[in-house]
């Protein structure tokens, strides 16, 4: 129950439990919505003891969230039971061809069908993991599965395609997980597994093979963050509590970037300098907070390098047949790194001939592994299923993938690079700064919790900040919000604009930059028609006093850098308004952390 805890964060629609007897009889327990229902179930009806047990937490993909729908799922003789995370694609077939032979269907989920087949292996004569390798062949799609027999009380099983999964190796006890915070309580020593295999895990140890049976190796690693990192450590959120470690995020992610002869480096570089000279066309391709994340990360690069850069949802990305050639540098940025979406978009990317670089937070990791380099953020886990460090600390790595990329090329003087570098240096204390004066953020969250409508107005990096902003009040807040490039609202959204309605407006540097000045008449044109204007303006600047109905300072910096003390003061005032709400700010409804389905 305490890994599962731990693990709700990536779904939390429905729960459920099963534990191998010494009877070798299997008890299960599921219960439909989060985790405290079914410990309030097995309160009321306990399990009896057992040293072998599997448990889920579900976010629906087919079938509502019900006690039936929830995982683990039974086979048809009652032998085995199973979880799996993912979509199974071909489940339409395998039901039909299960149905047709007399079994009979308890849920409408995919996952069902996979407890059949295992049970019908192995009530067919198959070991478990033999019938799990079977079975994992017949499969389409994405999944992890993790099944027990009862008649093999000691060992348990798990496979995987395009779903994550990783084995904890304690003394005398054995893990595996979607992710390490299950069990970084009892073990920080974890094992990777490759696509399409399989483990099997006893008390003592463990045994990788792929799907035909031949044994492969596992790749070992320590995981180097404690269980602190995993908790909310006196905070009421961990969204809260991952917005004031950003400071610290990113400053992890900017340390010991330079060698001995001040060159940036990267984390793993698997693409050589002459092919990175040879690039000549960028895209950036990331899903939600990440993807705005690539918004910001265009308008550095290509100020930078002069390579033309393009960013694109990753969904949509290989289904439009892209452009994509061997001269293509594809940047994934994703923290949690098994975005299934982004996932197909590195596939496909390569499968093009084009090289991948993966911005990521999460070492061991689908999309860094299958990537050609990666740039890890090293912002330490995030929990919240809402992104706000995991956002900074991408920003600040594609700061540095830019001037990586310019030093490369040449499109910079080193002493260039290195003041962009000092300045980017800076930026923790400055972000530390914002969230040290927030006062003023809790207070406008006070005045507007009863608004129905927010809009978010900026341009440059500005507008990414913008969307950023009316994310969060959407996902956590369930608040309508919108964010828009400021010069845009007059060619049709300013229509929404009304009496009283809140827009927050990003103003860019004052005096250095031109589109100050255009920001100032786009707050004039909503003010006028009625807008309550929140303007997030650099100290010093007083020019828009006489525009704003509120204004939050910010410290200075240059205008490709204001993003990351931009965005802060809007977190806040999401994290604010769903906490006034009585929202679960870390558990948004119908959301999840990793989205590991298409
Ligand atoms: C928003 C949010 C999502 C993620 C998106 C990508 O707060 O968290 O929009 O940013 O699902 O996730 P990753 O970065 O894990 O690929």
């Amino acid at each position: 129950m305490d890994a599962l805890r731990r693990m709700e964060y990536r779904g939390y629609d429905s729960a459920g439990i099963a534990l191998v007897g010494p009877d070798n009889t299997i008890h299960a327990s599921k219960k439909a919505g989060k985790l405290v229902n079914l410990e309030a179930e097995l309160d009321e009806s306990p399990l009896p003891e057992a040293n072998l047990g599997i448990g889920h937490t579900r976010w629906a993909t087919h079938g509502a969230p019900s006690d039936a729908n929830a995982h683990p799922h039974v086979s048809a003789s009652g032998r085995v039971a199973l979880i799996h995370n993912g979509i199974i694609e071909n489940f339409a077939g395998l039901r039909a061809e299960l149905e047709a032979s007399g079994v009979g269907f308890r849920s409408q989920t995919d996952s069902e069908v996979a407890a059949h087949l295992v049970g019908r292996e192995v009530d067919n004569g198959l070991g478990l993991a033999d019938a799990l390798r079977t079975v994992s062949q017949r499969l389409e799609g994405a999944f992890t599965l993790v099944a027990v027999d009862r008649d093999e009380p000691g060992l348990l099983v798990a496979s995987r395609r395009n779903s994550p999964l990783v084995v904890g190796v304690g003394e005398g006890e054995m893990f595996v997980a979607s992710d390490v915070a299950a069990f970084i309580e009892h073990t920080r020593e974890a094992v990777e597994m490759g696509q399409d295999e399989v483990v099997e895990v006893t008390a003592s140890g463990y045994r990788v093979t792929d799907f035909d049976g031949n044994e492969t190796q596992g790749k070992p690693y320590h995981v180097d963050w404690d269980l602190s990192a995993a908790e909310k450590g006196g905070y009421d959120w961990f969204m809260r509590k991952e917005i004031h470690e950003q400071p610290h995020a990113v400053a992890d992610t900017l340390l010991g970037r330079f060698d001995a002869d001040h060159r940036l480096t990267l984390d793993e570089i698997r693409i050589s300098e002459t092919e990175l000279r040879a690039i000549d066309k960028i895209v950036v391709v990331a899903c939600g907070t990440a993807y705005y994340a690539g918004l910001v990360a265009k308008y550095a690069i290509e100020h930078w390098t002069r390579v033309a850069c393009e960013v694109e949802i990753a969904s949509e990305f290989r289904y439009r047949d892209p452009i994509i050639t061997p001269r293509t540098l594809v940047v994934t940025i994703s923290q949690s790194g098994e975005t299934a979406d982004t996932l197909m978009a590195v596939r496909h990317a390569r499968e093009q001939g084009a090289k991948v670089i993966a911005i990521c937070n999460t070492n061991g990791s689908t999309i860094p592994r299958e990537s050609d380099a990666v740039l890890y953020t090293h912002a330490g886990p995030e929990i919240g299923v809402a992104s706000t460090k995991g956002f900074l600390t991408q920003m600040a790595a594609c700061y540095l993938l830019g001037l990586y990329l310019a030093q490369v090329r040449g499109t910079k003087y080193g002493d260039e690079i290195a003041l962009v570098m000092t300045e980017l240096e800076t930026m923790p204390a400055k972000i530390q700064a914002v969230l040290d004066n927030a006062e003023a953020v809790h207070a406008l969250a006070r005045e507007l919790v009863d608004e129905k409508s927010v809009l978010f107005l900026g341009r440059h990096v500005g507008y990414p900040v913008a969307l950023e902003g009316a994310l969060k009040l959407k996902e956590i807040a369930y608040l309508h919000a919108e964010g828009f490039p400021a010069g845009e609202l007059k060619h049709g959204p300013i229509a929404l604009v009304e009496e009283g309605l809140p827009i927050f407006v990003i103003v860019p540097p004052q005096g250095r930059d031109q589109l100050h000045d255009k920001v100032l008449s786009n707050i004039q044109e909503v003010r006028a028609r009625g807008a309550r204007t929140i303007v997030l303006v650099e100290e010093g600047d007083t020019e828009v006093e006489p525009y704003a109905d509120e204004v939050i300072r910010l410290p200075k910096a240059s205008t490709l850098l204001q993003p990351l003390l931009a965005t802060v003061p809007l977190q806040i005032f999401a994290c604010e308004v769903a906490t006034l709400k009585g929202y679960d700010v870390d558990q948004p409804r119908n959301l999840a952390k990793s989205v590991t389905v298409e």
